[in-house]
């Protein structure tokens, strides 16, 4: 579809790809709400952009459905929706100690990452079904952030790979059902970007990751992230599908 004039949702538009993401969208003229559990960050990214920054917890049902409420009151119904909302944390299933993995962690992340990002598509799904259709009868798109880690995880991303396999396992049956209503599904499985997300790791490791990447060596430009993001938004034929997005990387085991 055509980006001006439409409403966006980005959630986690507060940092990293999703605010490289609402600031390509604000750029094309698309009217962007950033939605964060950081708040604060959140408006002060949207009133950097000209967007409207809203708090809202993707892994909370009411929380989730109020901002996508107060979103479509300040700028109408979204028919583009692009979940960045996501956080990391590496930890083994067995430590090193001999404890296992505390459940709550492998829970809170795939709460987060899968069930949050389930949240939000099932909210504005229902709110896209109703609209008019536009060319082709599309409805709107929604576009699912997974990661390489959900095909080659390493050690220490048992609870991170797993929550982006279920994107990856969501986004077909995803397109199926909505296809009916001309709303696409599409995710994007990024490499290793330059974003907070990896800048709290030390110099070195970033360095190790960066060399990994076979062209281009280094780490990925959340820009290159909003790119795509925007191409899938314009392409109507991209459907379905989960591209990666890692200048061929492939993680080794550890
Ligand atoms: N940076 C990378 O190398 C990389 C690689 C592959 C996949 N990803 C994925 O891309 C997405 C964006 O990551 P990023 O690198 O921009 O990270 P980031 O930490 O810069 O941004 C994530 C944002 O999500 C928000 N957030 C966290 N929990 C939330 C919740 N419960 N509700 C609403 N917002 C919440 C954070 O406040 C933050 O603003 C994540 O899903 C991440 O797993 C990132």
């Amino acid at each position: 579809m055509e980006l001006a004039g439409h409403a966006a949702l980005i959630s986690g538009g507060a940092s990293g790809l999703g605010r490289a993401t609402a600031a390509a969208l604000a750029g094309a003229g698309t009217k962007v709400a950033l939605l964060d559990v950081n708040a604060a960050a959140a408006e002060a990214a949207a009133n950097e952009l000209g967007g409207v920054g809203l708090a809202c917890d993707v892994t909370d049902a009411a929380s989730t459905e109020r901002a996508v409420a107060a979103a479509r009151a300040r700028h109408g119904p979204a028919r583009i929706v692009v979940n960045c909302a996501g956080i990391g944390r590496a930890a083994r299933i067995v430590e090193r100690d001999g404890k296992p993995m505390p459940l709550a962690q492998f829970k809170q992340v795939v709460e987060v990452n899968l069930i949050g990002s389930f949240n939000l598509l099932r909210v504005a799904a229902a709110e896209m079904s109703v609209l008019d259709p536009l060319d082709d009868g599309e409805r709107g798109v929604i576009i699912l952030t997974a990661s390489v880690a959900a095909y080659d995880g390493q050690i220490g991303q048992a609870a991170y790979s797993a929550s982006k396999g279920g994107i990856v396992g969501l986004t077909l049956p995803a397109a199926r059902e909505l296809a009916r209503h001309g709303v696409r599904v599409v995710a994007i499985a990024p490499g290793v970007f330059a974003t907070p997300m990896l800048s709290g790791l030390p110099q070195a490791a970033q360095d190790s990751l960066a060399a990994g990447v076979p062209f281009p060596q280094r780490l990925g430009r959340p820009e290159e992230y909003a790119a795509l993001a925007l191409h899938i938004c314009r392409n109507r034929m991209l459907n379905g599908e989960v591209i990666r997005l890692d200048g061929a990387l492939r993680m080794p085991p550890r």
